[in-house]
């Protein structure tokens, strides 16, 4: 599929122009119904390397890969009309340099009708954002906990406690410098959010960072109580799905025991009724 008109009304620019204002509303998303229950309400979703934990199981985000990216975003470009698209760029995908992370930046958004890409890492990161940015591409930075990095950071740990927190702002600062038009930070002290708020000049979105950032993100599995195997201490539970989800289907699974189910309702009669279908 090869797209050529965006898909949203909200665009890369829109966001970069909320930094200070209006918090900026964010969940991922990674299929096409749920990008029609959250394309009102989102700024922009999400349609982030996670996937590959929430959806598919995996024990983390470096086996994901660019075609699970791109079949998963253009599920959620079905489903969207307002909020922009912005899809993670997956582990082995742009690390080797700017010439790399545009060929499959662009490849991204060609393929799915994104509106921008997000990469990981920060001052490390900053050549290959300005290379993407100074080409057409708009992007989302982010520092802090960057989970691509599991193996190097020693865990899912908070980043930027005590003097580590000048390299934090550091990463925002490159980010910021380079073009970026955001910038997720995640897991990192509330204080230090506030300031790296303060002082970049591209909104901040948060994620286990505090509730003055600029906006917010959370995985909607998370939030909707739906990936129930642990629960990171900055999510909160807005439902309970997976109990839901649970409960119906032990009833299902009772009712067809007992031949309950189907219920005269739901079957279909030897003769054609006046209204039938
Ligand atoms: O992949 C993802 O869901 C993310 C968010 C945690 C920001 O990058």
């Amino acid at each position: 599929m090869s797209v050529t008109k965006p898909i949203s009304a909200i665009s890369a620019g829109d966001i970069r122009a909320r930094k200070g204002g209006d918090p900026v509303v964010s969940l991922t998303c990674y299929t096409t119904p749920m990008a029609r229950l959250m394309d009102a309400q989102c700024d922009f979703v999400l349609v982030g390397d996670s996937l590959g934990m929430v959806l598919h199981g995996l024990p983390s985000t470096l086996g994901v890969t660019m075609e699970m990216m791109i079949l998963h975003a253009q599920a959620v470009a079905r489903g969207l009309s307002h909020a922009l698209m912005v899809v993670d760029m997956p582990f082995g995908s742009y690390e080797q340099g700017p010439q790399q992370a545009f060929a499959n930046a662009a490849r991204i958004m060609a393929e799915t009708g994104a509106g921008a890409v997000k990469l990981e890492g920060g001052c490390r990161m900053a050549e290959t954002i300005a290379f993407l940015v100074a080409r057409g591409i708009p992007v989302m930075g982010h520092v802090g906990l960057t989970p691509q990095s599991v193996n190097a950071l020693g865990g899912y740990k908070v980043q930027g406690r005590d003097d580590q927190a000048e390299v934090v702002l550091a990463d925002a600062r490159a980010v910021a410098d380079a073009g970026a038009f955001a910038v997720v930070l995640e897991k990192v002290p509330a204080a230090l959010a506030d300031r790296i708020t303060a002082e970049v000049a591209i909104p901040t979105i948060g994620i286990g960072a505090s509730a003055g950032c600029d906006g917010q993100v959370l995985v909607v599995d998370d939030m909707l109580g739906l990936f129930d195997a642990f629960k990171p201490k900055f999510v909160k539970r807005y439902a309970d799905l997976a109990d839901q989800a649970r409960a119906a289907i032990a009833d299902y699974a009772a009712e067809v025991r007992a031949r309950r189910f189907p219920g005269p309702e739901h079957v279909f009669a030897d003769q054609t009724e006046k209204g039938a279908k």
